[in-house]
């Protein structure tokens, strides 16, 4: 990559415990690009990302966020840098309405360069919610809901956001209106890294992708070779 990562970890290891869960990751984010970390379960997906913003016990040689080194950083401070995290459980507030949901999200703009998200343009990027806007988020389905949390992330006006599992569990229509939604974001120049385990919706999306096993990465490279790679699939991928 010819531009300056906007994520870059180098060595990250991490432990629940001690248990060692992550044995070295390194990889790199580029700005407006979409990335798959991809490895079945329990490869340390999850692992990853709550390393990268310090929700577990982890070490690197490198964990740098828009040229910032993030290792020691609280949480708060690196979301505030403008990395968005949706986790793989949804946290929604399923008393408030769609749109109230969104208003909770709202942080100020991080500075010129950063889009101040409102509702109204949400909207515009998951159509399907603004039919729902003033519905109570209890009676939304699982992928509806997980996309009014990536909205609602996306309120805070991140320039890039880790995705953990973002179709898992959702029906494939939803899944369809999930790779639309992401493509958008990255439309609108933000750097998205996401796990997955759905082959399909990671070829939908991402630009390049990283196999992880063992909490060790495996294979990097472009989505459509790991596609078109039956072998790497067969050893790494469910599918
Ligand atoms: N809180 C925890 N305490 C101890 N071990 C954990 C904890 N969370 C995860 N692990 C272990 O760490 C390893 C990696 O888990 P992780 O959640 O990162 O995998 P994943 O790739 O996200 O899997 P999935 O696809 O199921 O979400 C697994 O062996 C798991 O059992
Ligand atoms: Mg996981």
């Amino acid at each position: 990559m010819s531009t300056q990562p906007i994520l870059e970890a180098t060595g990250l290891t991490a432990a629940y415990g001690q248990a060692q869960i992550l044995f070295g990751v390194s990889l790199t984010l580029g700005p407006g690009e979409v990335v798959a970390l991809m490895g079945r379960n329990g490869a340390g997906k999850s692992t990853t990302f709550k390393a990268i913003i310090g929700l577990v016990d982890a070490a690197a040689d490198t964990l740098a966020f828009a040229g910032h080194d993030i290792r020691h950083l609280p949480t708060h401070r690196i979301a505030r840098l403008g990395l968005g995290y949706v986790p793989e459980d949804r946290r929604i507030f399923t008393d408030l309405s769609v749109e109230e949901n969104l208003q909770v999200g709202a942080k100020a703009p991080l500075g010129a360069n950063a889009a101040a998200w409102t509702p109204e343009r949400l909207f515009e990027i998951f159509p399907n919610l603004a039919e729902m806007r003033h519905r109570r988020a209890s009676q939304m389905s699982g992928g509806e809901q997980q996309m009014l949390t990536i909205a609602r992330t996306l309120m805070g006006n991140p320039t890039a956001m880790l995705l953990d599992e973002p179709s898992e569990g959702i029906a494939p229509v939803i899944v369809e209106l999930m790779a639309e939604s992401v493509r958008r974001m990255k439309a609108e120049g933000i750097s998205v890294l996401l796990s997955e385990q759905n082959l399909y919706f990671a070829s939908a999306v991402a630009d390049r992708a990283y196999i992880i096993e063992k909490g060790a990465i495996r294979h990097e490279g472009r989505m459509a070779d790991i596609v078109a790679d039956t072998h790497l699939r067969e050893q790494y991928l469910s599918v």
